[in-house]
Formats: structure tokens, sequence, C-alpha cells
């Protein structure tokens, strides 16, 4: 991919492009022309004074006809002399501006001279030196120029089309190998950040000044020196443009087409932009908000750079040469505040990660009311679609595209928690819904835990931005002055994706990346063991004997581990206790943990357990101890969920606290694997402790709070595998996966429910995170049932275990899940480390498909699973994706169906000879499978098929080198 800005005349940064790769060498100035939305001409206001006049155009007069011929005349010379639309469009300008004065009175008597005008817009010298030719009198000159116009008068050869060249730097960012334009001249400015080649960045440092790794002043240009004014006229001649108008005519369609037509790479409010700001703020000295930044200088650095003194999660790199980042300053001059704006190249994944951190360096406090971790603009579309993944508890991240139109659409969480509800990633596809094979996508995800917004806005021009970040709503952060110790803020890292081939690249891409940079580096590539969890077998249920014969009935199914979920602490036998109470419930578990944990191991499984740290229970030791420990405002009610209260993670002594418990439960014994759990949102956001000036801050401390405990906790105990949770689904996103490598993706284990969830979730996280279980039936959530078959197979997508009861297994259910034990071990590194092709959606179709190929594209397994069956309906053939054409493929039909339905009367009977699709094994080539696809039939709602597909000779031999 490209992406593409510059600084502007203001020094704003321009948004020029973000899309498909195109040439380093193309200058990319052309594309700020089109900022100008149509004729402006209001009608009936007064001017204040006469445009003309001002404007030294008091030759613009004259019949209207033949001033409107004139001007024709001119702009089809112009045209012909040079070819240049900048030119052309500052003479529409000049002509909407001549033509409003005409409506409004002005005095346009006197006839209009070409020279007169050449001169009058300062469009070159010689047009200046043939008005004094023709003997009329020189408008008459600003007291002083625009910059442009200077800039013009000292390079008369400078064409039009360079008029905002020189000093003007256009930072493109790509992905791929490129060279650096060797045109030095008109675009010396033109920094090209091809970010394979770290020479490139050289070049583009070179340019700047810059070495690697140095920050250094940025283009120094007069051009981009403190900006003199030509004039001002004020709004109510022109109505409302925005209340005061700046009229250089040299300029309109850089500076004076208005912030808010822009396209802008980060835009503040209350300066004329009137959509979304990427950030707002408040000045403590004055209690004004008014902050415009001006770029300052760039560096580049062939690194990632990591945030330091946070403990915000973020992408890494194995090597520095893997990644380069791009780093903008902004700044206030009068209030000295800095804005850096990070832009990190994954050069190996079509990915951009974007950040911003903000530095008071001025005397006077500063509060910050919203940051954006990063903004985007798009230009028009006819229309945009986002993409959203939303539900709620048991029904998470179900696909949901709409069409934007005028106005904001908002995403967002204000619960403390990414939450069930909406999750912080979000496609936006220009012109119609994102289909899976092609269409252009455009992917943000947040690396974020805590409240998040995602704003799409389309402006009344049908331009679109993005602004996605911390949500603004209850939060606000205190930067003390330069002479205080907080004067810093790091927003969140954005990974930015795009594709011009449709959702599937897009989701490969993020798989990609999250697999292999940013889940812990212990974790990448390794597949967990299969866990039995205690949870839906036995809830609050169990004792020392009853945990180790589930462990004992597991083993001889091959399960690996034993996760013992709630209630092992305290005195909690349901959810009214003992939360904050971590050592071990005395009468069910009376060898203590350890004891148990030998006991299982004995057994022949590794153990795991259930913790939740954040919570605090009001019937509990902690709580009678520090009933001020907990989120609540004081003389206020507390709001209870589940039963429990929120522990006060933006307290050091909290998290503190809070990790030597966990620390010692995990010393106590010989613990494998932790399942972090979240079970309610936050309320009564209000901290003991905190000065009433920083509780806007309490919702990100607190996320920051977990955030460090994480890191302290998984740090220390590198061995140990962590799994968060949060009422099930309620915080996947990518700021857990930082800290743990896989996350339970639904209380909702019903297959049907699944399939639905799953595959929504797989939009941005890879199979590798999602915590997946075979689960009892009928289903303790729905009701329903679906057979082992397609509960394993559902599993088998994601880090596959149960919640089943073992103790009630017989020998045929035994055998049946030792043979999907095996599978998943043989099938796992396919499924965790191959791409995901999505075939159905459950969210268009009934049925849900979708199949892992291996990089190097010899292997492949297919699933294919059905939600709800119409009767008398036939499915249609099954065409797969991601193979390579030209190679033979052997398709063989895994795990047969074992029941059948009778022709007679309907019923599901049991098979023993197992119900095959195509019967046992067919070899044709990539192309076939692709064009003509798979026959797939289903018998019954939740039925399913899965096919395992390998690459061959023609004599039937397989190509894959084990
Ligand atoms: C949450 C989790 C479940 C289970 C319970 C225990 O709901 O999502 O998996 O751990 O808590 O209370």
């Amino acid at each position: 991919m490209t992406y593409a800005f510059r600084v502007d005349d203001d020094k704003n940064l321009e948004h020029l492009y973000w899309g498909p790769k195109i040439p380093n060498y193309d200058d990319l100035l052309y594309l700020t022309k089109s900022h100008v939305a149509g004729p402006f001409d209001p009608v009936g206001s007064v001017p204040a004074i006469s445009v003309a006049k001002l404007l030294g155009l008091n030759e613009l007069t004259g019949i209207d006809t033949g001033a409107a011929d004139k001007w024709k005349v001119f702009t089809k010379q112009k045209d012909a002399e040079d070819g240049d639309t900048r030119g052309r469009r500052l003479e529409n300008a000049s002509w909407r501006l001549w033509n409003m004065e005409r409506h409004t009175g002005g005095d346009l008597s006197v006839d209009v001279s070409e020279s007169k005008l050449r001169s009058s817009l300062k469009m070159d010298r010689h047009a200046s030196s043939a008005s004094s030719r023709d003997n009329s009198p020189p408008p008459p000159l600003p007291s002083s120029l625009p910059l442009d116009a200077s800039f013009l008068d000292s390079d008369s050869d400078q064409k039009l089309s360079n008029i905002s060249g020189k000093g003007h730097a256009t930072r493109t960012v790509e992905r791929a190998q490129g060279s650096l334009g060797t045109d030095n001249t008109a675009r010396t400015a033109v920094g090209m950040l091809p970010v394979k080649s770290v020479g490139d960045f050289t070049d583009f440092g070179k340019y700047a000044g810059a070495r690697p790794g140095v920050t250094s002043p940025g283009p120094t240009s007069p051009a981009l020196g403190p900006r003199r004014e030509l004039g001002t006229v004020t709004g109510s001649s022109f109505g409302d443009i925005h209340g005061v108008v700046e009229m250089a005519w040299q300029n309109l369609d850089s500076t004076h087409v208005g912030k808010n037509t822009k396209l802008l790479e980060w835009s503040d409010s209350g300066t004329g932009d009137y959509r979304e700001p990427s950030f707002k703020l408040r000045f403590q000295k004055d209690g004004s908000a008014i902050c415009p930044l001006q770029f300052k200088n760039h560096s580049v650095v062939h690194r990632k750079l990591m945030m330091p003194s946070t403990s915000l999660p973020t992408v890494y790199t194995d090597s520095p040469e893997e990644a380069s980042t791009l780093i903008i300053e902004m700044e206030d001059p009068v209030s000295k505040l800095k804005f850096m704006l990070y832009y990190t190249v994954m050069h190996d994944y079509d990915i951009i990660i974007r950040r911003t951190t903000v530095i008071n360096e001025g005397s006077d406090p500063v509060v910050l009311e919203h940051l954006s971790s990063g903004m985007v603009d798009f230009d028009a579309e006819h229309s945009y679609y986002v993409t959203q993944l939303s539900g709620g508890w048991a029904r998470e991240r179900q696909v949901v595209t709409r069409k934007l139109e005028d106005g904001v659409t908002v995403v967002k969480s204000v619960r403390g928690t990414s939450s069930h509800q909406f999750n912080p990633f979000v496609v936006v596809s220009p012109d119609r819904e994102p289909s899976e094979d092609d269409g252009e996508c455009f992917g943000f995800c947040l690396v974020y835990s805590g409240n998040f917004s995602v704003t799409a806005e389309v402006s009344e021009y049908k331009r679109l931005r993005m602004n996605i970040g911390i949500n603004q709503e209850m939060f606000s952060w205190r930067l003390d002055s330069v002479h205080g110790e907080n004067n810093i803020f790091y927003s969140p890292e954005v990974i930015m994706s795009y594709s011009k081939t449709g959702l599937g690249t897009l989701s490969r891409d993020m798989h990609r990346l999250i697999r292999e940079r940013l889940v812990p580096r212990q974790w990448r590539y390794k597949v967990p063991p299969v866990l039995l969890n205690t949870w839906e077998a036995v809830y609050f249920d169990f004792k020392h004997e009853t945990i180790v014969d589930i462990a004992v009935a597991a083993k001889k199914a091959n399960v690996e581990m034993l996760v013992l979920d709630d209630g092992w602490f305290g005195k909690r036998n349901d959810t009214t206790t003992s939360l904050g109470d971590w050592y071990p419930n005395r009468e069910k578990l009376p060898y203590g943990l350890n004891g148990l944990v030998r006991a299982v191991n004995e057994a022949g499984l590794k153990f795991g357990i259930w913790i939740e740290p954040e919570m605090v229970s009001m019937d509990s030791d902690l709580y009678r101890a520090h009933p001020d420990w907990c989120l609540f405002v004081p003389q206020r009610k507390h709001t209870l969920g589940r039963n429990q209260l929120v522990l006060d993670f933006a307290r050091k002594e909290v998290v503190d606290y809070m990790y030597k418990q966990i620390e010692k439960i995990l010393n106590s014994a010989n613990i494998e694997y932790v399942k972090w759990d979240m079970n309610r949102h936050l309320t009564e956001m209000f901290s003991r402790n905190i000065p009433a000036e920083r509780q806007g801050e309490i919702s990100h401390r607190f996320i920051l709070g977990v955030y460090s405990m994480f890191k302290r906790l998984t740090t220390k105990f590198k061995e140990v595998r962590f799994e968060s949770c949060s009422g099930g689904g309620g915080r996947f996103d990518a700021g857990m996966l930082a800290f743990t490598s896989q996350i339970w993706t639904s209380d909702n284990t019903d297959a049907m429910s699944r399939m639905n969830i799953q595959y929504g979730t797989s939009l941005a996280y890879p199979l590798s995170t999602m915590g997946a279980h075979v689960s009892v039936v009928p289903n303790h959530q729905t009701g329903r049932s679906a057979t082992m078959k397609t509960r394993s197979l559902l599993a088998m997508c994601g880090t596959f275990g149960y919640e089943l009861d073992p103790r009630v297994w017989d020998g045929d259910t035994i055998e049946e899940i030792q043979g999907y034990v095996k599978l998943f071990k043989r099938l796992s590194n396919l499924i965790y480390e191959g791409d995901l092709y999505r075939l159905w959606s459950p969210f268009r179709t009934t049925s849900m498909a979708w199949m892992v190929v291996s990089r190097d594209q010899l292997r492949a397994i297919v699933f294919a699973f059905k939600v709800t069956r119409e009767v008398g309906r036939l499915e249609p053939r099954l065409k797969l994706r991601g193979i390579r054409e030209d190679l033979l493929y052997c398709v063989e039909e895994l795990c047969p169906g074992t029941v059948t339905m009778n022709p007679q009367n309907g019923a599901i009977m049991h098979d023993p000879r197992g119900v095959y699709q195509i019967g046992k094994r067919i070899d044709v080539s990539g192309r076939t499978l692709m064009s003509a696809g798979l026959p797939v039939k289903f018998l019954f709602d939740g039925d399913s098929v899965c096919y395992e597909v390998n690459a061959v000779d023609k004599n039937g031999i397989s190509l894959i080198r084990l």
C-alpha cells in the first residue's frame, strides 16, 4: 500500500492518499486540487467593503456578459498556455468573488484587462511586467504578500503546479520496496518512505537534514516560515464563510479553501474545521480550547519506537529492520504543546501502526479532553460503508455493516472494557458492502481494552473522517506544565490495514500480525494443551475429590490439562462472596491448591486456574479490610454487577496488593495456565486518593493498572500461559492479546451460536486466539443440541478444549473424543499458522464455511457448518480459495457423519457406516476445486462437513514434506 500526506502552506498535515501502491516518483500535490467544493455565491448580503477594490480588481467591471466572456476566453487561453488546472481554479475563484461583488452591488464599472488580471492574480512575473507595459496602474499591493506569492516572485520559472512545492513535504509511507523519486528540483520536499529500503529512508532523512535515529528539523524553506497575511475581510461581506476570511488569491486552493474542506491527517477544533477533531483540550490558565497545530519537524528511525514508561500494550518486532517509524512533530507555538505523531510501517505486513504522544512544554497545565490514536480523512465517495463487530453477552461480535449517511456514526464503549457490545475494530469499504475476495477495505484495530470510540463522520462534501482512540466520553487527562511530573500522555496504538482484494486479505494480514507480532513471544506458534475446564461441568459444586476424579476421567480421552474455574477460593459457593480473597477454600480443598495440583499432575494432566483479580465481593475479607479500594463515590450508592464491585485499579497500592496475591497463588503450586476473568463493567468511576482535577483519568488509569499487573505477571511467570475472559468475550481485543495468547470467545458454547460468534471474531482476530470448547448438549445457554462432530469441529477452529464432565463418559464417548483430540493434534499447526479463507458467511447465508491454507499452499483444511437447514433445499457447491490452481489436490473427507435421516419418517438415526459427501477420496486440480467446488449436503440443523486437502503428484503421492 501507499500512504501519503504533506505539509501544506499553513503547516497543517494534509492527507493525500491511502490505497494501493503507486509510484514513488508521482507528485501527489495535484490531489490537493479537489478541495474547492463548488461555486460560492451568496445572494443578498451587503458587503462591508468592496472585494474587487480590496483585491485590486477595479477593472473587473462592466457589462456582465462581456465580462463573463472575457473570463471564459481568459480561462481557455490560460489552459492552452500551460494546461495548468491550478491556474484555472484560481481564476474560477476570482470569478466567483467578482460575481459576488456583482450580486452584492460592488463597483464593477471598469473593463477587464487580461494582463491586469494576471498581474492581480500574480500568476507570473512576466504578466506583471506586461501589465506595466500597457500603462494601466498596477493593482494596489497589499501591505504584505502571501508566502506563495513571494516564492513565485523569487522564482518566475516555477510553474503554478509547483506553487506549494518548495518547502512542502509530501510524506509517503508505503509497504513495498520502491526507490526515492529522483526529481529533487521542483519536488525537493517530496519525501518518499519506501519501507523495505533502509537506504531510501536515509535519502529522505538527507533531504530533511535528518540522520537515522536523530530528530532533525524538517523542511525549513521560507515557505514554512511565519505566515504573512495578505489581508482579511470580515465574514459579513461573504456570507458565513468561517467568521473571518483571509483572502489570499494566490492561495485559494491551498489555505483558503478552509480547513473544513481539506483532507487532513490531524485536526484541531474551533479554528475552522467543523468535523470531529483528532484531539480536544482546555488550557487551565484561561479556559480557552483553541490549539491549532503546526508542523515543526520530522524524523525517521529504522525500527519500531516503543513507548517508554507506560504499560500500554504494543505490537513488537523481532529485529529493528522489520519496521521503520516516521515521527512527525506538531506544535502549538503559543502554548508550547507538542504532538508527536508516529507512523510505523511493518515491512513484512501490509500494515501501518499509528499512535500519538502529547507533551506539554508550556508553563501552564492543560487538560486533554480527547486524543485520537489516528485520524484518517477519505476523499469523497458515492457512499461509504462501515463494518463493525457488535452484539451483547453470549452474542458477541456479530458482523454488522451499515451505509454511512451525513453526520457522525460512533462505535464505542463506555463500560471500562472494550465490551461485548462493540469491538475496537472496524472496516471501511468505499461504495459497497465489503466482499470477501474483492473491493477495497480499510481496517482499524485499536490495541486497547478500555473505553474506546471509532467515529466515522461523513461531511457535507461526502468526505469521510475516521477517528479511533480512547473514548472522549468519561475521559480527560491533565498534563502538568513542563515543570510538573506528568506532562506526557501516550495514546494506544491503532493498527491500520488496507486491502484491495476484500475483507479476506485484510483479515489475513491482521491475523498474521497478531499471531506473529502481538501475542506474547513465548506462546507464538505454540499450540496450547487440550484442556478441560470445570465450569460447565460442575460450576461451584466441587471438592478436592471431584476435581481429581474429573482429571482421571479426562485423561482417558487424552485431555492434557485441567482448568479449575470459579469457586475454589475464600468461601465462594456462588457469586455473592469472596472475590478478593485469593486463598483456597479449605472446606472444598482441604489439601490446598498445592495438594490438588499434585493430584491432578499425578493423574497425568497439567493444571490451570481461574482468577478474577479486578473484582471484590462486599462479602469478602478484602472488602471488610479496605472498603475504599473499590470504585465508588462516597455517600452514593454502589452499583453492583453480578453481585460484585470493581477494585480501583487506578490506584497503585491496590494493583500492588493484588499482584502479590496472585503471585503467591502461582508460587504455591505447579500452575501452568491462568484464566483471568472480569465479570462486570465499570460504574462509579471515581477514585479515592486521586485529586479532583484528575478524576476524568480513572477509566484509562484503571486499564493501565490492569495492563501493568498483566505485564508484571507475564514477565515473572513466562512459562504460565494466560487466557483472558470477561463474561465470555467482553474484552476480546488486541490490547489483551498482547498479554494473553488466547481469549475466551463467548460464554455461549452452543455450536450454532458459535458459528456466528467465531466467524465475526475472525474478521480481526486469528483462530489461534479464540477460546473454543466442546460443551454438553442440550446446551446450557440455548437448550439446543448439536452432534459431537459439529461441536468438536467448531472447537478445533480455536484453542480446542472441553467444558464437559468426563466422569459420565462411556467407552464410546471416550473413543470418539480420543479421535477428535488426535485429529486436532494433527491439524493444529495448520489451523494456527495457516491463512484463513472464509467461504460462507452465516450473516449472509444459513451456513458457515471456511478453510485454512498452509503458507506454502500445499495443505488445507475445510470446515462447513449448517446453522439452520431448510428442508427441500440443496446447498451450493463449496468453492475453495487460496490453494494453487496448477496443483493437483487429494481431497479426503474427515469425520464422516454418524447420523442419517430416515427418508420414510424424517427421523435422525445413528448410521454406523459413516455418512460421506463425496466418497472417501478424490484427486482434483486446485483450479477445479476453486471453480467447480465441492458438493456439500447437510441433513439437519447444526450438521457439519470437514475436508482435508493435500497437494499430490499425478501418481497421487503427497507433495508435502513433513
Ligand atoms: C464468566 C466466564 C465463565 C466462567 C464464569 C465463572 O462468566 O466467562 O467462563 O469462568 O465467569 O464465574
